[in-house]
């Protein structure tokens, strides 16, 4: 008898935790209906989010707003960032499917923040060294600026915290002052210009690899930089 209980249990707790599975998958069903109705830049941020939020987590945890001279450290990411994509900016089919994206490029201020920081030119290429220029499909650059611009939504919260160590818009945090259009009104036409394209889930596929290719990119250089 003891025996045959003891059977019973597990296949109890078996049989729960099945339906529980099946319940999740139900939900994840939903959640991925849901989502197939949404806009693309939802698509977008639903597929990231979590990325996003562990690296924004481990940026704050190296304390890169304590001093200038940390913040030196957060600079030397951005610089790579922003040089690496710097094409992507002026990417021909791109600029047909998003008019105004070239003024978003950033590099040029990153450079003067880290100029303004007492970095000296050739340390600053010295950063760029090891890479090259990132060349990907013109949907998975799509994906790219999807993460470059979203970042300038973040920099809100961070130009704040620049401004505490004596940086802003004239001096070490250029990169990180709202866009002229207003910070959310340039994201959201950002996002429009997104939402109006029509892709195939091969190409939406594409733009979300390209978007998390940005992110493994700034955290490797987090990683590298920001002790
Ligand atoms: C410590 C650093 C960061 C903080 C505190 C931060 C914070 C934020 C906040 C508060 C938002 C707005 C979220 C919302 O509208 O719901 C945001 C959006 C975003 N951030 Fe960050 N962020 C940081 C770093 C970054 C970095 C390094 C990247 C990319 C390389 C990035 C990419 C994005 C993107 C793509 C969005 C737009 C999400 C969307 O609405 O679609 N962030 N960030």
């Amino acid at each position: 008898m003891m025996g045959d209980s003891q059977a019973v249990v597990p296949a109890v707790v078996e049989l729960n935790a099945i339906a529980k599975q099946g319940d999740q998958q139900k939900t994840g069903i939903q959640q991925a209906g849901k989502l197939a109705q949404k806009s693309l830049s939802v698509r977008l941020k639903a597929g990231t989010t979590s990325t996003h939020d562990s690296l924004d987590l481990r940026i704050m945890r190296a304390d890169p707003f304590g001093s200038q001279d940390r913040y030196k450290h957060f600079l030397k990411v951005q610089y790579v960032f922003h040089w690496v994509t710097e094409p992507l900016y002026f990417n021909e089919k791109i600029a047909n499917w998003i008019p105004h994206i070239h003024k978003g490029c950033r590099v040029a201020q990153v450079k003067q923040d880290c100029l303004d920081l007492g970095m000296s030119e050739q340390e600053i290429e010295a950063l760029v060294a090891p890479f090259d220029k990132v060349v990907v499909s013109d949907t998975a650059a799509l994906g790219w600026l999807y993460t470059l611009e979203g970042s300038n939504i973040g920099a809100a919260f961070l130009f704040k915290f620049a401004k505490k160590i004596g940086l802003d818009e004239h001096f070490g945090a250029s990169h990180l002052a709202g866009n002229p259009e207003g910070r959310g009104r340039y994201w959201n036409k950002f996002k429009n210009a997104v939402d109006a394209l029509s892709l195939t889930p091969e190409q939406e596929q594409d733009v979300q690899q390209g978007a998390a290719n940005a992110f493994a990119l700034v955290r490797s250089l987090v990683e590298k930089h920001l002790p």
